[in-house]
């Protein structure tokens, strides 16, 4: 496996492959590597002659200065998952390299799907993550991108960012990938005690109430009895939102858009965790 840890070797690594006319997969991640990450290399190595993976904790997308400094961080271990996984190559940017003017996002304008949710309890958050997903683009020049539903908003923030910049890549949705217990895999649970871990879990129970309940009950009723389930639990509820796939906004009843998800986001002992599921 290739291991870049700055742009120039990289540059010289891609046009080669852009010279023998292959295609080029990429996986973006911040590291602290798990199984869901796993899937996603998985999935490249199948679709397209090479695969790349970037591991950079993104500074301009943290709104929390401690969440940034305790992000987990492991680059020797992280190296070795991508090498068994059979990763072609893997980019550990310097922030410089990504911010050779200083650490600032660009402002962008996802008509609207940028607001609610992760855009509305994270501020920048967005502008962060569009910022450095379009500089990897740009470098990286893959022909497919490999994005988990976990960050289901992110991943519909990337598709719009693709077409208003016109960049010629495919944007490859991925399965939630979750633990036995149903907690959806994240590299923060790595940071949960074990009561805590037990806890998350009930997040995955609840989103599955809430399916059951939608042939029963109106969707201000099944929201009431959705957070009825998290005050019952240690997990302190930021946002549960039943919204329409397409453009994320908020719906009054099930029958005003063809695709609902719900999306959650709740504190564990601090740590902050979002799931969703698709409810019809
Ligand atoms: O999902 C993530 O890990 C990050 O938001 C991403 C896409 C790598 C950008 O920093």
């Amino acid at each position: 496996m290739q291991i870049f840890t700055e742009r120039r070797s990289l540059d010289l690594w891609v046009a080669q492959i852009k010279t023998e006319r292959k295609s080029l997969g990429f996986v973006p991640t911040m590291g602290a590597l798990h199984a869901g990450h796993i899937s996603l290399i998985q999935a490249s190595r199948a679709q397209n002659d090479y695969t790349i993976c970037s591991v950079f904790v993104n500074p301009t997308q943290f709104d929390n200065a401690e969440d940034l400094e305790k992000y987990p961080r492991n680059m020797q271990e992280d190296t070795k998952i991508l090498k068994d996984a059979g990763c072609d190559a893997v980019f550990f940017p310097s922030v410089t390299d990504m911010y050779p003017e200083g650490a600032k996002s660009e402002k962008f304008n996802f008509r609207g799907i940028e607001k609610q949710m992760e855009g509305r309890y994270r501020k920048g958050h967005f502008d962060g993550v569009a910022t450095i997903v379009s500089r990897f683009f740009e470098i990286i020049l893959p022909d497919r991108a490999y994005f988990g539903q976990k960050d289901f908003q992110q991943l519909r923030i990337i598709q719009e960012l693709v077409v208003q910049r016109g960049y010629p890549i495919e944007i490859v949705p991925m399965p939630i990938f979750r633990e036995k217990s149903g907690l959806a895999m994240s590299s923060r649970n790595a940071r949960l005690s074990e009561k805590y871990l037990k806890e998350a879990s009930k997040i995955f129970k609840i989103l599955n109430m809430i399916k059951d309940w939608r042939n029963q009950y109106s969707v201000t009723e099944t929201i009431h009895l959705a957070e009825d389930q998290f005050r019952n639990t240690d997990l302190k509820l930021e946002y549960l939102i039943l919204a329409d796939e397409k453009k994320l906004k908020p719906i009054q009843s099930w029958d005003e858009a063809s695709d609902i998800r719900a999306f959650v986001a709740v504190f564990a002992d601090n740590i902050r965790l979002i799931d969703n599921l698709k409810i019809i």
